[in-house]
C-alpha cells in the first residue's frame, strides 16, 4: 500500500514536529512566565497606587504624615513596653489595679454566701425570693435617686409593672415559632412600624427589631458590606465614621473585617468634618455613618450634609439614633430645636433606634430601619439546605424572647406619642437646665465648658483651669455616677427619668466640688508641689495615665482584667 511505508516516517515526522513545538513551546512558556509575571507584577504595583492614591486623597500628604508618626510613636512605644525591666514593671501594676477593682466588685469574707454548682436540692420559693431581695438590695449606686447619669431608662412605676405583667404572659413564647405565638409575631411587626413611622420612613420603608442597638449597628453594617459586595464587587470594604460615633461601629469593623476611617469632630461644634469624610470617600466605601446625637457629646452630627455626600456619591448613610430614639423625633413637637436627621433626607438609608433608650421598652431592644428592603435583605442569614430543615432568621439571634418583645409593645402603646413628648419635656428641660447652670453660674462658668451646643439629653463638659477628672471623682465620692470621656477630657451627664427629679442637688453638688477641687489645686500650688504632688482618684488615675499613652496596650490589659472580672464568683 502506498500509504504503509508513510506511516514510520509521518511517526518520526509527528515525532520531530512535536519536539519542535515542545522546544517552542517551551519558549513559549518562558515567554508566557514572563508576560504574565509582568501583568501581576503591574497590577501589583497598580494596587499599591490606588491604595497610595487614595490614602493621599482621603488623609492629604499632612494627614498622612500623621498617621505615619503616631503609628511608629505606638509602634515604638510598644517596644519600650516590652524591655524585660519596663515590662515586669507594668505587669505587677496592672495586676494591682486588677487586684483592686475585683475587691470593689466581687463580695468577699466569710458572710457572703456562693453558689458555684447546681444546689443538689433545689431551693424552696422562700428561699429563692429572700436570695432575689439580697441580689437587688446589695449596696450601689443610687440609680433610683437619680444618682447615675444614662444606664436607666426608667419611664416611671406604672409602666414597670405593666412590662412585668407583659412578661408574665409571653414568658415561654419565641418569635422564632410565629405559628404557634401568633400574637408576639404581631407585636413585634406593629413596634417596627410605630418606630418607622417616628422616623419618616418613605413608602417601602421596613426593619427589624433586634436586642440592643449595638446589634441594630452590627446589622447596619453587615448589610452595607454584603451589599456592597453582591452589587459592586467590594471586597475590601471601608466605611467613614466620625471619632465620635458609638464604638458599636468599630465592632462591627473588627468582627466584619470593615476598615474604618475616622474623622475628627472638632472644636466649637464637635460636629464630624463634611469635607474630611468627602475626601475619604472611594471605590471601597460601602457605608458613612453620622449620630443624632452622638454619645460622648450628645451632638448631632450636620446629617443633612452628610445625606448630601451619600446621595451624590451614591453610598448607604446610616444614622445612629440609638440614643436619640424617642427624644430626637420628638423635639419639634415638644418645643425644642431641632436638626434635621431621619428619612425625609434622601441620602439616609438607614437608622437605628434604641426602644430600650428613651423608648423605656424593657433592656435588651432596640431596631434597625431600612429605607426599602434593597437594604434589609443583606442582613438576613438563610440556610437552606441545613439537616435541621431549612432554616432563617432575621438578625444574630436564633431564638428570641417573646417576653421583650411584649415589654416593649405595652411600652410604646402605653406612653403613645403625648407621653414621650411629656418626657421629652422633662428630659430635655433638665439637660437644658445643666447646661444653663454651667454657662452661667459664676460659681461654674470660669472653670467648666460645655462642649459644643447640645440639643438632646447629653451635656458634656471639660476644664482648661483643672483636672476635670478630680472632678468626676469628686461627684463619685458624693454618690453620683456620673460618665469620663477621653480625648478631650471630660465628662458627660445623660440626663434620664429619675435625674430630672434629682438634678437642683446635682447642680449644688457640681458647684461645692468644683469649689474643693479649684481649693485643693490652689493649696497644692502654695506649698509648690507639682502635679506629682496631686492625690488622684480612680478616674483620674485611669484617664490621666491612659490619656498619655501613646500605645493603649496597658489600657487594653486593664480592660481585659475587668472582663474577666466580671465572671469571678
Ligand atoms: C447606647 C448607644 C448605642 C448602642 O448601645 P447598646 O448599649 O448596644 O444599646 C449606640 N449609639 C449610641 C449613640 C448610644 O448612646
Ligand atoms: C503596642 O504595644 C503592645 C505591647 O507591647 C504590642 O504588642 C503592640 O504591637 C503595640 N502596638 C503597635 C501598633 O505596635
Ligand atoms: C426585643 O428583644 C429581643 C431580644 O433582646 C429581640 O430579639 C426582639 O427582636 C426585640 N423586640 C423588639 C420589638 O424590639
Amino acid at each position: 500500500m502506498p500509504g504503509s511505508s508513510g506511516l514510520p516516517i509521518s511517526l518520526r515526522d509527528t515525532f520531530n514536529a512535536r519536539k519542535g513545538s515542545a522546544r517552542r513551546q517551551l519558549v513559549n512558556a518562558q515567554l508566557n512566565v514572563d508576560v504574565i509575571r509582568n501583568i501581576v507584577f503591574i497590577l501589583f504595583l497598580l494596587r499599591w497606587t490606588r491604595k497610595l492614591f487614595y490614602q493621599l486623597k482621603g488623609r492629604g500628604i499632612v494627614g498622612s504624615a500623621v498617621d505615619l508618626y503616631t503609628y511608629t510613636r505606638r509602634v515604638l512605644y510598644g517596644i519600650f513596653l516590652r524591655l524585660p525591666g519596663v515590662r515586669t514593671k507594668v505587669q505587677t501594676q496592672v495586676a494591682e489595679s486588677i487586684l483592686k477593682l475585683e475587691r470593689r466588685l466581687v463580695p468577699s469574707g466569710p458572710g457572703v454566701q456562693r453558689t458555684t454548682r447546681l444546689p443538689a436540692e433545689g431551693w424552696t420559693t422562700e428561699q429563692v425570693q429572700k436570695a432575689l431581695n439580697d441580689l437587688e438590695g446589695m449596696d450601689h449606686t443610687r440609680w433610683e435617686d437619680g444618682r447615675v447619669s444614662g444606664a436607666v431608662y426608667h419611664g416611671g412605676e406604672d409602666l414597670l409593672k405593666l412590662q412585668t405583667e407583659a412578661f408574665g404572659k409571653f414568658t415561654v413564647s419565641n418569635p422564632i415559632h410565629p405559628d404557634v405565638f401568633p400574637g408576639v409575631r404581631k407585636m413585634e411587626a406593629e413596634v417596627v412600624a410605630m418606630v418607622l413611622s417616628l422616623f419618616n420612613a418613605p413608602e417601602g420603608g421596613v426593619g427589624v427589631s433586634t436586642s440592643g442597638g449595638t446589634e441594630s449597628i452590627l446589622m447596619a453594617c453587615l448589610s452595607a458590606r454584603n451589599k456592597a459586595y453582591q452589587e459592586r464587587g467590594v471586597t475590601e470594604p471601608e466605611m467613614i465614621l466620625p471619632e465620635t460615633a458609638h464604638t458599636a461601629f468599630r465592632k462591627a469593623g473588627e468582627y466584619f473585617k470593615i476598615k474604618i476611617h475616622l474623622v475628627a469632630c472638632k472644636a466649637p461644634q464637635y460636629k464630624v468634618h463634611l469635607p474630611s469624610v468627602a475626601r475619604l470617600v472611594n471605590p471601597n466605601t460601602v457605608l458613612l455613618v453620622g449620630s443624632a446625637p452622638n454619645f460622648p457629646h450628645g451632638i448631632i452630627d450636620d446629617i443633612s450634609g452628610l445625606s448630601r455626600i451619600a446621595h451624590k456619591k451614591k453610598i448607604p448613610l446610616h444614622v445612629d439614633c440609638c440614643l436619640g430614639s424617642f427624644l430626637v423625633p420628638l423635639l419639634a413637637k415638644a418645643g425644642f430645636e431641632s436638626e434635621p436627621f431621619d428619612f425625609r433626607l434622601k441620602g439616609v438609608t438607614s437608622i437605628s433606634c434604641d426602644t430600650h433608650k428613651y423608648g423605656f421598652a424593657p433592656k435588651g431592644n432596640s431596631t434597625v430601619l431600612y429605607r426599602s428592603d434593597d437594604f434589609r435583605k443583606y442582613q438576613y442569614f438563610i440556610s437552606p439546605d441545613w439537616p435541621g430543615g431549612v432554616y432563617a432568621s432575621p438578625s444574630m439571634a436564633g431564638s428570641r424572647p417573646g417576653a421583650l418583645i411584649a415589654g416593649c409593645w405595652a411600652s410604646l402603646v402605653k406612653q403613645g406619642e403625648n407621653g414621650y413628648i411629656d418626657a421629652c419635656h422633662k428630659i430635655v428641660g433638665t439637660m437644658k437646665k445643666i447646661e444653663t447652670a454651667i454657662r452661667e453660674m459664676p460659681e461654674l462658668c470660669s472653670d467648666l465648658k460645655v462642649i459644643g451646643r447640645p440639643l438632646v439629653s447629653v451635656v458634656a463638659f471639660q476644664s482648661h483651669t483643672l483636672d476635670i477628672y478630680d472632678i468626676a471623682d469628686g461627684m463619685s465620692e458624693k454618690g453620683w455616677h456620673l460618665n469620663a470621656l477621653q480625648s478631650p477630657p471630660a465628662i458627660h451627664i445623660a440626663v434620664t427619668l429619675p435625674i430630672v427629679a434629682a438634678v437642683d442637688q446635682l447642680i449644688a453638688d457640681l458647684v461645692e466640688v468644683t469649689e474643693e477641687v479649684k481649693e485643693r489645686e490652689r493649696k497644692r500650688i502654695a506649698e509648690g508641689k507639682g502635679a506629682k504632688g496631686a492625690v488622684k482618684g480612680d478616674t483620674a488615675a485611669l484617664y490621666g495615665v491612659a490619656g498619655s499613652l501613646p500605645n493603649k496596650s496597658v489600657v487594653v490589659d486593664l480592660a481585659k482584667g475587668f472582663l474577666d472580672t466580671l465572671y469571678k464568683v
